[in-house]
């Protein structure tokens, strides 16, 4: 069964951890989604982790919309996202509108994600959620932001956490149906978690979320750094080299391939 917006509701409220992790291929989309992943992100952080940049800010729309058609492909039970990435929304409404219609229209992913909470985004965000596309929120550490946030917790003192609260309500009041909480300390997700009706996405805001997201490929240990709130569950470089360095005495051995 496709999993849907309605369906990420109910379980907020059955209080049922819901699973994200980011893609930017299809075979790894298709691993994902056979896993049971609930939310597949296609996040614009593969402008670091597929593409080699070293910060998000490169990746183009049409870069995402590349990557979001594979992901796509291999997807048939997730909720898929695509991110927008940096100035295809931040120009105007329209911009905002003609970017997000682009990725729905072209990817068949089912809804956006964009960062921050200002007014001129929260006005986005009602506009898209009226013409009917569904979008993602994300604050807290919005890594588009890099170059004025660092990428430090967000949220330390009263007043800038009282601004990502806001920030956070007034995303859920907008028409947001989730919303990501990156780098937080754990007590502003718990309230923002509290304070809105719509799941939160934990990464690296403690374990009270709805749900939790890593990038794919700091979880399986594939990452030049992992950032110090994410987790390697498995060294896949490693796994890797080895396995390289196997086939390449084989070939030297004329093990491989066999002679038969
Ligand atoms: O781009 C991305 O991978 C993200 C996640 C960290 C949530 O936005």
């Amino acid at each position: 069964m496709a999993i849907t917006i309605q369906q990420l509701l109910k379980w907020k409220q059955q209080q049922r951890s819901i699973i994200s992790l980011t893609a930017w291929d299809y075979s790894l989309a298709k691993v994902l989604d056979e896993a049971e992943v609930d939310i597949i992100l296609v996040g614009d952080s593969l402008a670091m982790v597929a593409l080699g940049h070293s910060s998000t800010l490169p990746v183009t729309l049409e870069e995402m919309i590349h990557h979001a058609k594979a992901v796509k492909r291999g997807v048939k039970r997730a909720l898929t996202v695509c991110d927008l990435p940096f100035l295809s929304y931040q120009q105007s409404l329209a911009q905002g509108i003609e970017s997000a219609g682009r990725i729905l229209k072209e990817t068949g992913v089912t809804a956006v994600k964009l960062e921050g909470g200002h007014p001129r985004i929260i006005e986005l965000v009602k506009e898209l959620t009226l013409i009917g596309v569904p979008v993602m929120g994300h604050v807290g550490l919005t890594p588009q932001s890099v170059n004025i946030l660092g990428y430090k917790q967000q949220g330390k003192t009263p007043k800038e956490a009282e601004r990502i609260i806001n920030e956070a309500i007034a995303l859920a009041e907008a028409g947001a149906f989730a919303i990501v909480l990156e780098h937080l300390p754990t007590k502003i997700a718990a309230i923002i978690t509290d304070a809105v009706n719509i799941p939160t996405i934990g990464i690296g805001a403690g374990v009270e979320c709805d749900g939790q997201v890593l990038v794919t490929s700091d979880l399986l240990g594939l990452s030049d750094r992992v950032p110090p709130f994410a987790k390697a569950y498995v060294n896949l470089r490693e796994i890797i080299t080895n396995t390289v360095q196997e086939f390449a005495q084989d070939v030297a051995n004329q093990k491989f391939p066999p002679s038969e």
